[in-house]
């Protein structure tokens, strides 16, 4: 099968794109965000996006190039942290090489509580992450074949959880 050999789900200032990029080093791939796709193809930041378009268009963009990215891109591929709450993006993660990289609510302040950049938790923080997470849990664990825990973890370490998570061989 075709398609890409990582997929990583979870939660904003997870360390997808770190844990992704030194995952696509060991894997000798390449690193591919549909984040950045939408941004390249919108000509304006996530940001931008959901506050001139808000937030329904911009899942429809991301369930664009979620699909995109999965038929096109062989490396290892990370989507945003809300990817998953579109039906459709859930039905083409099946079968797919997923995993979940969570962390707990304390981690997740600590690493994006006071980051305005991120414009679902500018406000109330605590409040907000654990209103996400509520949703948002159940549909991670649902697409993902593995969980790997970040807390306390290095991003290498975090890598070296995923690889052995998929059974994947350095290259
Ligand atoms: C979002 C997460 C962001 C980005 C957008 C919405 C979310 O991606 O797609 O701000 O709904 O959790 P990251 O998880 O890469 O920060």
């Amino acid at each position: 099968m075709t398609g890409p050999q990582v997929v990583l789900v979870g939660p904003m200032g997870v360390g997808k794109s770190t844990v992704g990029e030194l995952l696509a080093e060991r894997l000798g791939c390449a690193y591919r965000d549909t984040d950045a796709d939408i941004v390249e193809a919108e000509g304006r930041s996530i940001s931008e996006i959901f506050v001139e378009a808000g937030e329904p268009y911009f899942r429809d963009l991301e369930r664009e190039a979620v699909r995109a990215a999965l038929a096109e891109h062989t490396g290892v591929l990370s989507l945003g942290g809300g990817a998953v709450l579109d039906e459709g993006t859930r039905a083409a993660l099946a079968g797919q090489p997923v995993v979940y990289l969570s962390m707990n609510v304390g981690e997740a302040l600590k690493r994006v509580g006071l980051n305005t950049a991120r414009p679902l938790l500018a406000v109330n923080p605590r409040q907000q992450w654990k209103l996400l997470m509520e949703a948002r849990r159940p549909l991670y664990t649902e697409v993902a074949g593995a969980v790997v825990a970040t807390d306390d973890r290095t991003p290498e370490e975090v890598a070296q959880a995923v690889l052995d998570a998929l059974e994947l061989k350095e290259a």
